[in-house]
């Protein structure tokens, strides 16, 4: 197999940084008809030059997966597990170049890139080791008159192609999300990384090719979302779609894509419930997390908390001094907490949001303007539920707190939602914990904790506008096999 990347490709520097990168077709680096370039988040500055494909390409990089479908279904699945392995070890050696790059691009500061890398290597672990256990399951024939004389079991079979459309948020452990448990149960892939950051999904890319994955098996096309998005989306010679992002691409996706499977992980505006008997300030720690890491672009993003009237006004001022103190600028300092969104436009956007609550009875506590170009962590106090803050996605450092009187009263605003990704309720009554866990209309529900609570290997998903379909490689390895039945008829 040919390969040509150059080994110092992602190795942004001043030297380096307008480096043009590459499209992977069939084990081969392609280059794009067009390129365009990319920049920081953060800084403005250039930092490559990214190939725009156009549908040709994508119709090129489709074929390539629909041919070397047999490479990957017909190997045995401990050599799967093998090659996901030296992608672990391979990902190990160069963990601090991969942070670096998700923090160059998409501005997420580094002690959060250098955690998102080592989740990733935990998702490929779990991938390697899940290749071994996908089995089917005996079928007691004879519990029906019918099927006496037969005996009958069914397999798991890879299905096929899967196109693959990656989010910005976590451009390295999104794409191990789909690329891990596709290529554990012998399928080929087609990936679309997000726009502002191909260079984690090339990179990763880098890593498969030396790991001796077959050529067309994982194929990565950049360019823009309605060319290559939609040219994978409706090609036939896909079998299924798995998709992160927000809810208006998702739904778009689900129309074009026919009868094809889709697994879609959408947004949300998550909440978390804190009962009259908690310790404040042993939750502070947790709930700066759940609102302001990754300047609160996670789809399980804490955005709504109802504290309980007892604790209110303890929650707000601990909640507040802490926010003030997290440290905004350069996301590859590793002091930072906070920095820039992924665009300007979005700074805007919540800007907007946040002067709409000062034009109803809401209050800022903390934050609400930028510093430096970065929307501070901002927290407000008392906002209506029709407020965008409260009802829409924020994806941003943006929290609402308001005031609730029981239990009931908070699982039915935390239910108020179009979305149900994840909700969490800190109590320490078993009764309130047992009706949140039961009444909540979530895909998951923390208890003692936020709502921003995720490892690699738990089912991960949502009900109503935050999708269908899980993630969690066991998961996300059924939705990407098919159920084969096989009967014998001894008689
Ligand atoms: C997401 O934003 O959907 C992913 C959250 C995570 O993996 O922690």
């Amino acid at each position: 197999m040919k390969w040509y990347w150059r080994p110092s490709m992602n190795k942004i520097t001043s030297e380096t940084k307008s480096i043009k990168q590459f499209l992977l077709i069939n084990g081969e680096k392609v280059e794009g008809p067009a390129y365009a370039p990319l920049y920081s988040p953060y800084s403005g500055e250039e930092i490559a030059q990214i190939a725009m494909a156009d549908k040709e390409l994508t119709k090129q990089a489709i074929t390539a997966a629909y041919n070397a479908r047999g490479a990957i279904s017909k190997m045995p699945a401990y050599q799967r597990a093998e090659i996901l392995e030296r992608v672990v070890a391979l990902l190990k050696e160069r963990a601090d170049e991969a942070a670096e790059i998700i923090s160059r691009e998409s501005a997420k500061p580094i002690v959060f890139a250098k955690a998102e890398v080592a989740r990733t290597i935990e998702t490929y672990k779990f991938s390697a080791e899940e290749a071994k256990r996908i089995h089917g399951e005996t079928i007691p024939f004879d519990a029906a008159a019918g099927g006496v004389g037969r005996i009958g079991y069914t397999v798991r079979e890879p299905i096929g192609v899967i196109g693959a459309i990656t989010p910005f948020n976590f451009p390295l452990n999104l794409v191990a999300h789909k690329v891990g448990p596709a290529i554990a149960a012998g399928n080929t892939v087609v990936l679309k990384p997000a726009s502002q950051t191909p260079l984690s999904a090339l990179f990763i890319a880098e890593l498969f090719v030396e790991a001796g994955l077959p050529a067309g098996v994982l194929n990565v096309v950049t360019g823009p979302g309605g060319t290559v998005g939609d040219a994978i989306v409706e090609d036939d010679r896909v079998s299924m779609v798995t998709f992160t992002g927000s809810p208006s691409v998702g739904i778009g996706i689900r129309s074009k894509a026919g009868l094809k499977k889709t697994t879609l992980e959408l947004g949300s505006n998550s909440a978390l419930i804190i009962d009259k008997d908690i310790q404040i300030e042993d939750i502070i720690d947790r709930c700066i997390i759940g609102a302001f890491s990754n300047q609160g672009q996670v789809c399980i993003s804490l955005q709504r908390v109802y504290a309980h009237e007892q604790v209110y006004d303890e929650f707000i001022k601990k909640f507040t001094e802490a926010a003030k103190k997290l440290k905004v600028g350069d996301p590859l300092d590793p002091d930072t907490y906070i920095s820039a969104l992924i665009a300007k436009g979005e700074a805007e956007r919540v800007l907007g949001w946040i002067e709409e609550t000062k034009e109803s009875n809401a209050q800022i506590a903390t934050g609400g303007k930028l510093q430096n170009g970065i929307l501070e962590p901002t927290i407000v106090t008392g906002a209506d539920s029709e407020l965008k803050v409260s009802c829409q996605e924020a994806f941003a450092p943006v929290v609402v707190v308001n005031k609730i009187s029981s239990i009931e009263e908070a699982v039915e605003l935390v239910n108020d939602s179009r979305y149900g990704l994840q909700a969490g309720i800190y109590t320490n009554n078993i009764k309130n914990a047992l009706y949140a866990a039961q009444e909540l209309h979530v895909g998951g529900v923390m208890i003692n904790d936020v709502p921003t609570y995720r490892v690699d290997q738990m089912p991960y998903g949502g009900v109503k506008e935050s999708g269908t379909g899980r993630e969690g490689i066991k998961y996300a390895v059924e939705e990407m096999t098919e159920m084969k039945l096989v009967v014998w008829n001894q008689s």
